[in-house]
């Protein structure tokens, strides 16, 4: 059996189904050019006929990725397919992922079609599909709960029609890891011509069982999984990318296959996931939690002192975290600040943009000491979000905050480059900064979820804000990162309002 283990990454697609985690188009491309130094080998990038936006992404991901194989997903209908070809065109190389139902359930009251149209629909599916590429990916939607029989039916058909990639989804986290596994093995001993396709595994986590349901899959044939960056996806999400990797690696004796993913790009991936998105990562979370190598017991401290292994299946650098330790300091010159960006793969289109970021990395630099590779990607990231849509743009602020007292914000910001001041009190500086810029701005919106992560350690380190609003059915998140979190809230916050305005951020992308 193959030993290559392909990682399709939908964190850009079913990830982003997550209510709330919704990406503009500059922020998909971030995580996909992440996704890329992953080294994973197919990145889902949306779903084309979802919105013009979503098709808009998929192509401006398709024009930038040279390494990863960028797919879109498409139902099997014509309208759909000929969305997901035009988007993938630019590709190095291109996939269109097609799907239909297969289980009674989902047949009956949802496509309200008989298995026979449902054969012939995703059999034309794919033989469109094939006009646009060779690299067509089948999917029976939730194969957990289809009867085999028909499934072995429908995968007959679409790979005598050209289907290079089966894969079996658990749509709904119904599924458990021996069941899971005997399904696939089965389909593969019955299904024809099943070892000219590769099979693939799609699982969801409603009973916390995706990642273990995905490696049953493995263990049973299954040579490609679908996954996403920290678990993301629509209810209790999907499997987790990190979880398969290094499961599959550390475990290699019993898996007998492995992926092509550089793990040391597993904790910044992880972490531009969870800034963009704004849904933070468990400290006790496999892999990527933040105590996920913390020692806390002595006993462990004293093992792992005197040898490492004693409690240490896998080590914190090699995915990825402290790899990228101190970097520049206060003294650093333009020249080195450039080469740092371009080792960490940044890259700015204009040399304004350089100065800019230059300009701010000499303004961090007064204010900490230390500034490491993910000061750099906060700093231009930020940067990235300042220079999309700034309606809205900080100039200063001022808080005062006393015990006994209210809490007081006065802020300067432009407005379409015209000057503003708001003030206002709250019950924190947090809340007088927000509430002296819906004085002045009066969007309205509703405040979703306020969150704070620190980039780095120490009490010099950056704050990393999110803010998601939601205003006319419409949910942004905004960033934003300062070493004084106030200010970091306030840039978040109108970052989220930038979004507002823009019109550009795209709604749900589920149709
Ligand atoms: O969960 C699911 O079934 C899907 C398919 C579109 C593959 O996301
Ligand atoms: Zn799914």
């Amino acid at each position: 059996m193959n030993d290559r283990l392909y990682i399709f990454d939908t964190t850009l697609r079913d990830g982003e189904q997550s209510p709330g985690a919704s990406m503009t188009k500059e922020e998909k491309l971030r995580i996909a050019r992440q996704l890329e130094k992953l080294g994973v080998d197919v990145i889902e990038a949306g779903f084309a006929a979802a919105s013009p936006g979503d098709a808009d992404a998929i192509k401006a991901i398709a024009e930038a990725i040279q390494n990863s194989t960028v797919c879109s997903l498409a139902r099997a209908n014509e309208r759909d397919i000929r969305a997901a070809g035009e988007a993938i065109k630019p590709a190095k190389r291109g996939r269109i992922h097609t799907f239909i139902a297969t289980s009674p359930i989902h047949m009956e009251k949802k496509l309200r079609m008989t298995p026979d149209q449902v054969v012939e629909a995703a059999v034309k599916a794919v033989k469109l599909a094939k006009e646009y590429t060779d690299d067509v990916e089948f999917s029976a939607e939730d194969a957990v709960r289809s009867e085999m029989d028909f499934l072995v039916r429908v995968f007959d058909a679409v790979i005598e029609a050209g289907a290079k990639t089966i894969n079996v989804p658990d749509t709904v986290g119904y599924s458990i890891p021996a069941l899971w596994g005997e399904r696939m093995k089965e389909l593969i001993a019955r299904v024809k011509n099943s070892d000219k396709v590769i099979w693939s595994t799609h699982c969801h986590n409603d009973l916390g069982m995706a990642v273990a349901n995905s490696l049953a899959a493995v263990m049973n044939g299954a040579r490609q999984v679908e996954c996403t960056i920290n678990g993301l996806g629509e209810r209790a999400g999907n499997a987790s990318l990190e979880e398969i990797v290094m499961a599959v690696r550390t475990r290699r004796d019993v898996f007998k296959c492995d992926s092509r993913i550089d793990a040391t790009q597993i904790v910044p991936a992880s972490k531009l996931v969870s800034t963009i998105t704004g849904y933070p990562v468990q400290p006790n979370k496999a892999i990527v939690g933040a105590n996920a190598f913390a020692h806390e017991s002595g006993i462990h401290q004293d093992g792992v002192l005197k040898h490492r292994e004693t409690y240490e299946i896998m080590r914190a650098e090699d995915v990825g975290w402290h790899a990228n330790r101190l970097t520049l300091g206060k003294l650093s010159g333009r020249a080195a600040f450039k080469s740092k960006l371009a080792e960490l793969g940044i890259v700015l289109e204009t040399e304004e943009a350089l100065n800019t970021a230059f300009a701010r990395f000499k303004d961090l630099a007064d204010k900490k000491r230390e500034i490491f590779d993910e000061d750099l990607q906060a700093l231009v990231s930020d940067e990235g979000y300042a220079a999309e849509h700034e309606r809205f743009k900080l100039v200063s602020m001022k808080v005062c905050s006393e015990t006994g007292e209210v809490p007081h914000a006065r802020l300067v910001f432009t407005d379409d480059g015209a000057e503003r001041q708001a003030e206002g009190d709250g019950s924190g500086p947090v809340d007088a900064a927000f509430k002296a810029l819906e004085s002045v701005v009066a969007s309205g919106a509703t405040l979703l979820l306020y969150s704070v992560n620190n980039i780095t350690s120490g009490t010099d380190a950056q704050g990393e804000v999110t803010v998601r609003l939601a205003q006319d059915g419409r949910v942004v998140n905004g960033q934003g990162a300062d070493t004084d979190i106030v200010v970091a809230s306030a840039k978040a916050y109108l970052h989220a309002l930038n979004k507002l305005a823009s019109k550009r951020e795209r709604a749900h992308p589920q149709v």
